[in-house]
């Protein structure tokens, strides 16, 4: 089973960005929970991280034929990109979205996403550990 897990902008800068909202572990703390998850499931992940919409895009359209799943934590693109929501419509991949905040109790423009409504899952608030759960509840839900 391969899951591709995406990050958007800022990303890159966990640990150093705002870390009373994200948290103070960093960009490398993640990729290598990611590859612990990966060990522990079974599965194979690969992670692509991009500050810009259109490699972003570019990464989902060249995941079709090629993924099971997606994981995607947008980042800003979240609430203003219909252009990674159509991505996402038009590979027709399971994904997950995932938030490492709770998007939900901050300012009002961070309570639409766009990627969300192409989503099976939306995971918020749960920090780094929602990258886990996603990988999880997409191995279970591609197994049906
Ligand atoms: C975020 C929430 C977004 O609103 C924000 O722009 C991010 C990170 C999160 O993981 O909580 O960059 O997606």
């Amino acid at each position: 089973m391969k899951i591709l897990v995406l990050n958007g902008p800022n990303l890159n800068m966990l640990g150093i960005r705002e870390p009373n909202i994200y948290g103070k572990n960093s960009f490398a703390d993640l990729l290598a929970l990611l590859e612990q998850t990966a060990k522990e499931e079974g599965v194979e992940v690969t992670q692509y991280q991009s500050n810009h919409e259109g490699a972003l895009v570019d990464a989902i359209q060249a995941a079709y034929g090629k993924f099971d799943g997606i994981v995607i934590n947008p980042g800003a693109y979240t609430h203003t990109s219909v252009a990674i929501l159509d991505a996402l419509k038009a590979v027709s991949l399971p994904a997950v979205e995932v938030h490492i905040s709770d998007v939900d109790a901050r300012e009002p423009f961070r309570q639409i996403s766009y990627a969300g409504m192409a989503c099976v899952k939306t995971i918020k608030g749960q920090g780094l550990a929602g990258y886990c759960q996603a990988i999880r509840f997409l191995k279970e839900y591609l197994k049906k």
